[in-house]
């Protein structure tokens, strides 16, 4: 037990300098078919072996490990969005769907190492889906449910992904997402996938396709309630998850078995500070890698009662949530600063009608959090009485790298403040050298941990690129966030480094939106820049300049707005369209994003545009704009 920050900087010190025995201590906790024989293998970095030798199962260690202290225990308390779907699942009743959804898939020869991609409303069986994969080594590849075909398209073909676990509907602010049909028009393209198991959800009338398409209900039943883990490596992948980066080609992120279960379980420990009792909600969708790792993993590794929720905030009303914490007396709450935002722009009536008491701790994560709504948060979600805990990671880290410990880090509004065990995180200029206190850089980890990504699926070399060139010499991992250590040494994270937005905590990549745009007949070119945007973080804007024959106009933008929303969803729907003759270019061809960032924004542009082709592009885009 951690009570003192002395005593967190004396187990953190030990954590970095004595890395193999910290981490194989931790390990020592969960069930191992076969001891690890090396802690980490870092030999050919940047590619590390966690646990080497090693052979468990993150499964057994979610459920079967529990089943004896804790079988009655909730492990999952659920909640639809119409408000009548309630269930909960106990750990013996979990571990006994899980095996059962493992039998199907074994039945339909699934094998250890085959890719499945999911596509599922929040629900138990996304959660028993995933801990089935695990459980016989294959490999989920959970893809959004607010992702579009195309964008599932490319995800399930980057994959080679063989089968597809989908619903027939989801709800979503009281309106029906026909998943399958979306499923549907996805799969004309999509050749490796042979079986599509659909789950009875919505009740909405869908077209199953014989010989390709299972019901969920039809193939569970008889299936066996018996099915031993698999003897894993501890290297063995767990899961896929594609991220934006900065081309138009989203990243499949690699996790792989031992090193994200021990990270993620250790995390969630100290950082939401457990106890037997608690009822933990972490509000993301599994679709993000914060609902793998802290709606599912971390917290049924701790043998903790995880809670979800299907739909919506602000659905039937805005105080839906709070109506939850009153109901399930939740204990700890993990969610993201948009959403506080939102909450904020409700009002306070929405959370003054519940009983927020049983809240003793809060969380955040996806974005910096302005000081504003960690205030808000604080007073009238925690009562003034709650720590925060703003937690810094990303879906590459697997797990939370920056992050106060709750009692024992003071805390400062808007700062993640201090590296998490093992952690070895730095501001560094261009050439690597960490900087004085006080002056931003370049966040890098220094050393490898557990949890971290393995490699980019099936592209070795832009995995290198993106992360390890950078520092190639030192061996840093570039996270692509800028940061600041002020004058306390807490870490204060400045934003992204390179083309990537952050929406609503969510990473996209302004070229995916390019692309998008400009596959649409009207667009001649595009150019996608973010501006703040006050519940969002960032807002998607848009400048595009059609070709001869298309007329500008709110009705071509409604055009556009709804293209970017069917290539890729409706996350990356611009909330700003500007139409341009031409856009502010240098001398080389680059287009001047820094301009558009301030015609977005609404301010003057200020410094060097000496390079800028042709200033007359900006005036007529700012003249445009006053129009
Ligand atoms: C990017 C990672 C990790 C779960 C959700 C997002 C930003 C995340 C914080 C925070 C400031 C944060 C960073 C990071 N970010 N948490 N507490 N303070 N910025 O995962 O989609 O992989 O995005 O989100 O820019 O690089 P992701």
């Amino acid at each position: 037990m951690i009570r003192t920050q002395e005593e967190y900087q004396q187990l953190y010190r030990k954590s970095i300098d004595l890395p193999e025995k910290f981490w194989g201590d931790v390990a020592s906790e969960f069930h191992w078919f076969r001891k690890w024989d090396r802690v980490l293998n870092w030999e050919n970095p940047p590619f590390a072996k966690w646990f080497e030798g090693g052979k468990t199962n993150l499964s057994y260690n979610c459920l079967d490990r529990h089943l004896a202290a804790r079988g009655n225990k909730p492990a999952i308390i659920w909640e639809g969005e119409p408000n009548e779907d309630r269930r909960v699942l106990t750990y013996a009743e979990l571990h006994r769907e899980v095996c059962k959804f493992a039998n199907v898939l074994l039945n339909q020869g699934v094998k250890a190492g085959d890719t499945i991609a999911i596509y599922m409303p929040l629900v138990p069986e996304l959660a028993i889906a995933m801990l089935a994969c695990a459980r016989i080594g294959a490999i989920h590849s959970i893809i959004f449910g607010g992702f579009s075909a195309p964008a599932l398209v490319d995800r399930i073909n980057d994959a080679s992904s063989k089968f597809v676990i989908t619903a027939d509907g989801s709800w979503r602010r009281g309106n029906l997402i026909e998943l399958k049909k979306i499923v549907d028009d996805a799969l004309k393209n999509t050749p490796t996938v042979k079986n599509c198991i659909v789950l009875r959800r919505a009740a909405n009338a869908i077209d199953m396709v014989s010989g390709r398409d299972l019901w969920w209900h039809d193939v569970m039943t008889g299936a066996s309630e018996y099915c031993s883990a698999a003897e894993l490596d501890s290297e063995h992948p767990l899961f896929i998850l594609y991220t934006s980066g900065s081309t138009g080609k989203p990243k499949g992120i690699l996790h792989t078995t031992a090193g994200y279960m021990v990270g993620t379980h250790l995390t969630t420990k100290y950082v939401f500070d457990l106890r037997e009792q608690d009822v933990y909600w972490c509000t993301a969708d599994i679709g993000w890698v914060t609902g793998h790792s802290y709606v599912v993993y971390g917290p049924l590794s701790n043998g903790a009662t995880t809670l979800m929720y299907e739909g919506a905030p602000n659905y039937p009303d805005v105080d839906r949530f709070w109506s939850i914490v009153e109901r399930y007396k939740v204990n700890v709450f993990y969610t993201a600063p948009t959403a506080i935002r939102a909450f904020m722009k409700w009002g306070n009536e929405a959370p003054k009608k519940h009983d927020l008491s049983s809240l003793r701790l809060l969380g955040s994560v996806g974005e910096p959090i302005n000081p504003e709504a960690w205030i808000w948060y604080h007073e009238i979600i925690g009562g003034g009485r709650c720590p925060i805990v703003d937690t810094w990671w990303q879906t590459e880290t697997g797990g939370i790298m920056i992050t106060p410990l709750p009692g024992i880090t003071p805390t400062k509004p808007g700062s993640a403040t201090f590296p998490f065990f093992g952690v070895d995180a730095a501001v560094v200029d261009d050439k690597g050298e960490e900087l004085p206190l006080g002056q931003g850089g370049f966040l890098v980890i220094r050393k490898p941990w557990p949890s971290m990504l393995r490699t980019l699926w099936g592209d070795d070399a832009r995995f290198r690129e993106v992360y390890w060139a950078r520092f190639a010499d030192k061996g840093y991992y570039m996270a692509g966030d800028g940061a600041v250590r002020d004058e306390d040494g807490y870490f204060w994270i400045l934003g992204r480094i390179d083309d990537v937005l952050n929406v609503s905590g969510h990473r996209l990549s302004t070229m995916e939106v390019e692309s998008a745009l400009v596959a649409h007949e009207a667009v001649v070119e595009a150019a996608v820049v973010g501006f703040n945007h006050e519940v969002k973080g960032e807002g998607v804007a848009a400048f595009v300049t059609l070709g001869p024959g298309f007329e500008k106009g709110t009705k071509m933008a409604d055009a556009l707005k709804k293209h970017v929303r069917d290539m890729i969803g409706a996350i990356a729907a611009p909330d700003q369209i500007h139409f341009s003759e031409a856009l502010p270019k240098t001398r080389s061809g680059k287009i001047m994003r820094r301009l558009l960032r301030d015609v977005a924004n609404g301010v003057e542009s200020k410094g060097d545009m000496t390079t800028l082709e042709d200033l007359n592009v900006l005036a007529k885009l700012r003249q445009q704009e006053e129009e």
